[in-house]
């Protein structure tokens, strides 16, 4: 378990809400192997857990979370080797999810912090939040489904900006295109997260487990299937020379 990830079921929401918190800030909550195994278990025991209603997505002031550990991706880039496949469990966990889920995204969502939107079924952000996947530019190609669920939510031209050209999408941009439920100010962001959770939590658990699975249906297969494609691409690109140089240079930017 990493002590990156909070994971907590307050006692003012009777537990029926589980908050799972990206808590790195030093590294921008960049998310290590320990820190996906954690979510894994976090959400696969709050689907198992009758008390548990929905799940939600928090991180930190001004940052949601900067994506998947560079270090991690360049160790996998020198020695052909991922320690563990948490990240493809995560990204499994994330199209498997029995119970809504709901982010409150404030500042960067980078990477995985954007593309695990799609998989939200409210997502509410700072003014001040950005979203953006430099996959491309890392060498790399987009990930989570989000080749498939990127263009059914946002068109084609969009999804293509976001996903592949690595154009940053501001907070209103993002709920433009369909990413992001609704923007909120900073202030009020946590506490309209949670609130909205709390709704969700006190309606009858197995009408809203059904209503999102017919909301998502016939996508489960197709997105898990689009996953397995793009995890293999993306192993592949990981140990390309245009990769492996991408991650060398933001290890060394400061230096
Ligand atoms: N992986 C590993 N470390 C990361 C990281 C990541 N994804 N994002 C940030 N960090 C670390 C930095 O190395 C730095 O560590 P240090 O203080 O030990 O040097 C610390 O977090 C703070 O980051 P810094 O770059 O100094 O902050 P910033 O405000 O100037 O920039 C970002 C923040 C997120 C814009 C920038 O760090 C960045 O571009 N990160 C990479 C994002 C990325 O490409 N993610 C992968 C997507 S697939």
């Amino acid at each position: 378990m990493s002590d990156h990830i909070l994971v907590e079921q307050p006692s003012d929401q009777g537990g029926a809400v589980q908050v799972i918190r990206f808590n790195r800030p030093d590294k921008k909550n960049a998310i290590t192997q320990d820190m996906y195994a954690t979510m894994v278990e976090a959400l696969q025991s709050g689907d198992a857990d009758n008390n548990v209603r929905v799940h939600v997505f928090l991180g930190t002031a001004e940052c949601f979370t900067s994506g998947n550990d560079l270090q991690d991706f360049l160790s996998y880039a020198i020695t052909g080797r991922m320690s563990e496949g948490h990240v493809g469990q995560f990204l499994k966990q994330l199209a498997m999810a029995k119970k809504p889920m709901i982010a409150g995204v404030d500042g960067l969502a980078i990477g995985i912090g954007t593309t695990m939107q799609l998989h939200c079924d409210l997502t509410f952000a700072s003014p001040r939040s950005q979203f953006r996947t430099p996959f491309v530019d890392l060498g790399l190609v987009p990930e989570a489904g989000s080749s498939l669920l990127g263009p059914a939510i946002m068109g084609h031209q969009r999804a293509f900006a976001l996903l592949a050209a690595g154009t940053g999408f501001s907070a209103k941009e993002a709920c433009e295109a369909g990413l992001v439920y609704k923007v909120v100010s900073v202030e009020d962001l946590e506490q309209q997260t949670m609130a909205a959770a709390a709704d969700i939590a006190a309606k009858p658990p197995q009408a809203i487990q059904i209503a999102r699975d017919l909301l998502r249906s016939g996508e489960r297969d197709a997105v898990l299937q689009r996953i397995e494609k793009e995890t293999a691409l993306f192993s592949e690109r990981l140990t390309s020379p245009e990769a492996r140089a991408a991650f060398e240079a933001f290890m060394a930017r400061k230096k």
